[in-house]
């Protein structure tokens, strides 16, 4: 459902808006006719996607700053006169890492990144606060909701696959994830984020999944490397 007048007139944030899940996050909300504000650290991206889609305004922040974060809402309620929705999406997601291999360091920053400013390893933290704002801020009326996307084809996925020893292998893997066969499109997260600030008005401190079924049934969840085990006869 793509009119112009599902979401009309309202202002919109999307954090990590400059490329991957967020630009399909800011194509979407543009396509239901909101003003939107497209956030992020990268100002090639965020630049180039403000002159494709006119109407759309880009503000350089990085979201672990805090004195960033303020002066985007301030400018965004100075240019618009009031602020609907804010879509949580930058983050990152590091390539896979033994706990042990970690840095308090390192996993602090991403805890900062992906748990104040948003989403992933952080995920069930992210639901949980999810419940926890959606309870405090109900009395302003306002609504606190999440989503939580399976494997969505972006540049993030691309780095991270180009990065392992097989990459064609690392995205079939990424694939037959999916009962569907095949992975998510921006645009489809970007669907859901439009749901979720219009439409679905009664929902409040949900996780909506956008995952192709990844979490359903059997699959192959061992990993390469681990020693498998015959199965033993009890009898
Ligand atoms: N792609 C997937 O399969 C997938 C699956 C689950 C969760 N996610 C999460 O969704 C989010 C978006 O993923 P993506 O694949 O589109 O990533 P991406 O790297 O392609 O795009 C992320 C965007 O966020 C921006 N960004 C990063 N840190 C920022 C910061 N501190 N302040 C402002 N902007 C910042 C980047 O510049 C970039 O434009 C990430 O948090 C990722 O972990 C992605």
């Amino acid at each position: 459902m793509a009119t112009r007048s599902r979401y009309a007139g309202k202002v919109v944030i999307v954090t990590g808006g400059g490329r991957g899940i967020g630009a399909g996050i800011v194509r979407a909300f543009v396509e239901s006719g909101a003003q939107v504000v497209i956030c992020d650290k990268d100002e090639l991206g965020g630049q180039a996607l403000e002159q494709e889609l006119p109407g759309t305004v880009f503000l350089l922040c990085d979201v672990t700053q805090e004195e960033d974060v303020r002066t985007l809402i301030s400018e965004t309620v100075r240019r618009f006169g009031s602020l609907d929705c804010v879509v949580n999406n930058a983050g990152y997601h590091p390539p896979p890492q033994w706990p042990e291999e970690t840095s308090t360091q390192g996993f602090r920053q991403l805890l900062e990144l992906n748990l104040l400013g948003t989403y992933t390893l952080t995920k069930g933290a992210v639901t949980a606060m999810t419940k926890a704002l959606a309870l405090d801020e109900s009395q302003y009326g306002v609504r606190v909701n999440c989503i939580s996307p399976g494997n969505i084809w972006t540049p993030l996925w691309e780095e991270l696959a180009a990065s392992t020893p097989d990459p064609k292998a690392t995205v079939r893997e990424g694939t037959m994830a999916q009962p569907l066969g095949r992975m998510g499109q921006p645009a489809e997260v970007g669907a859901a984020a439009v749901f979720l600030a219009s439409e679905a008005s009664f929902c409040t401190g949900i996780e909506l999944l956008v995952t192709g079924g990844a979490e359903l049934g059997y699959g192959c969840k061992a990993r390469w490397s681990v020693p498998l085990e015959a199965p033993v006869t009890p009898f």
